[in-house]
């Protein structure tokens, strides 16, 4: 799909799509397109009780008096509660209204807003992401379906008194949706694709961009005393990676802020096995790693002024005669002794090296992990909200806030020394799962936080929210790439 900035003028083909506030009389183009077509809006709006309210939509086909084949109505509902979020899940509903038409192009009017905090060409922009953000499918494997798109439209053209701003707004919006891409292609491709090598070779790509990209095997780990990590992926034939991207866009002293991710390409539980239903939904158990790489390709892309590290644990959950079993004790890479009473509570122990891992070789003014990480997330929150671990209260609040703007909302969890007696073990440092059924979530990021020695960080628990199973209104079913707008904006906000 081809996003076009166009000089306002009026459409004579294909679709057009116009606004309308709640509460306010047709203006400009939609005042227009009512005259030229003898008063069929105003009947139409009559017709159905239009209000202008958010989610309304008027269809007018092949209006009379017009060449074009269709006139689209959209509610914006009032305009004091428009914001970027608002105007990006419109332009959302413009491409999943277009979904099944002939039409090669459309053109969208969104005129003038009289709001002071967003000009013309920043809205203008934001629904244009929003309807690309919308676009993105997984279809490569459909080999029939292919052959006969739904969907036609090539061109998606908005109209604004300036195109040139618009283009310029756009721009980093633009680089943003194409990390958002990259996570969701690699969260979407199956199992036997996306491993370890597949997917640090994946992350190689970015060197083009100016990113930094190291990937560390087997062997080098086991120098570096990684056993925790390495022990999740003894019972595979795929070699564990632990890839390190490095984005220097900010002031050469400044601590690099970093992000890190959980990356089971796939998850049957090991010799604690999962049972056969649903199992296939672990081949997105390296969402967190999918949002480290989505997040640096958008940052490098649009040359963010920052210092960041993303790290990306991988490994591969599978039970065989070589797998660790449960009652194996490993030294970490902290030193820390573990004992492995379930081999399906894995993903704290890939992370338990690699956060370690990043602190005391980066020094990161603050530390973010991404992790797809337990069940009971999605018992407590669903899919609606990721659940936020943190042992900072400002960095936690900053995160919420910035999920808030991007419609990928958080919600602040407890941590605490009670929870973390629960995962004292008595023959080692620590276990890998609580003693009581209760409070999953919180002893799994307890645990976490036994490696991250103080730094300020947040853990986010996305097992309910990586992947959708009905759609969003910014992506259509399957991998979500939640985190990696959340993680720019915060980046955006605070650090640039
Ligand atoms: N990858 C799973 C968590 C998960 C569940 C992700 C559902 C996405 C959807 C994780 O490795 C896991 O198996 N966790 C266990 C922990 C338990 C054994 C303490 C769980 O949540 O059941
Ligand atoms: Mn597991
Ligand atoms: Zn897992």
């Amino acid at each position: 799909m081809k996003i076009d900035f166009l000089d306002r003028g009026f459409a004579t083909e294909g679709t057009l799509v116009i606004r309308a506030f709640e509460g306010k009389k047709l203006q400009g183009i939609a005042a227009d397109v009512d005259k030229k077509t003898d008063g069929s809006l105003t009947r139409a709006i009559a017709a159905k009780d239009f209000k202008g309210k958010k989610d309304e939509a008027i269809r007018l086909i092949a209006p009379n008096g017009l060449k074009i084949s269709e006139i689209i109505l959209f509610g914006l509902g009032k305009e004091s509660d428009i914001t970027p979020l608002s105007l990006e899940e419109l332009g959302a509903k413009v491409t999943a209204a277009l979904e099944r038409c002939k039409d090669k192009s459309a053109f969208i009017h969104f005129p003038a807003l009289s709001t002071k905090t967003l000009d013309e060409n920043t809205a203008t922009a934001h629904v244009a992401y929003g309807a690309l953000l919308r676009t993105w499918k997984f279809d490569k494997y459909q080999t029939k379906k292919k052959d006969q798109p739904a969907c036609a439209l090539k061109t998606l053209g908005f109209m604004t008194d300036s195109p040139k701003a618009a283009k310029k707004a756009f721009e980093p919006l633009n680089h943003i949706a194409e990390g958002v891409f990259l996570t969701r292609h690699v969260v979407s491709e199956p199992p036997n694709v996306i491993y370890p090598e597949s997917l640090a070779k994946i992350a190689k790509d970015l060197k083009k961009l100016g990113v930094g990209v190291e990937v560390l095997n087997e062997s080098q780990m086991k120098k570096l005393g990684m056993n925790a990590l390495l022990g999740v992926g003894q019972g595979s034939i795929r070699d564990s990676q632990l890839v390190v991207l490095t984005w220097k866009g900010g002031p050469k002293n400044q601590a690099p802020l970093a992000v890190v991710g959980k990356g089971v390409t796939f998850d049957t539980g090991g010799i604690s096995l999962k049972p056969a239903q649903d199992m296939d939904d672990m081949k997105y158990d390296m969402a967190g790693s999918g949002v480290v790489l989505g997040l640096i390709r958008a940052l490098a892309g649009r040359k963010a002024k920052v210092n960041v590290v993303g790290v990306m644990g991988l490994t591969e959950n599978m039970p065989s005669g070589s797998a660790q079993r449960p009652g194996d004790i490993v030294t970490s890479m902290s030193g820390q002794t573990i004992e492995i009473l379930n081999t399906d509570a894995e993903g704290r122990l890939v992370l338990a090296d690699a956060l370690w891992y990043t602190q005391s070789r980066f020094k990161p003014q603050a530390m973010i992990d991404l992790a797809t990480l337990t069940g009971a997330i999605v018992v407590s929150l669903g899919s609606e909200y990721a659940g936020l671990f943190s042992n900072d209260d400002t960095l936690a609040e900053r995160l919420k806030s910035a999920g808030d703007i991007t419609g990928e909302k958080l919600w602040r969890l407890p941590l605490g020394d009670a929870y973390d007696k629960d995962i004292d073990s008595v023959v080692a440092d620590v276990k890998n799962i609580g003693s009581g059924r209760g409070a999953g979530s919180i002893t799994a990021a307890q645990f976490l936080q036994r490696f991250v020695n103080d730094v300020p960080w947040a853990h986010l628990d996305i097992a309910g929210t990586a992947w959708d199973k009905k759609g969003r209104p910014l992506s259509v079913k399957g991998a979500t790439a939640f985190g990696v707008r959340l993680l720019n904006q915060w980046i955006q906000t605070h650090y640039e």
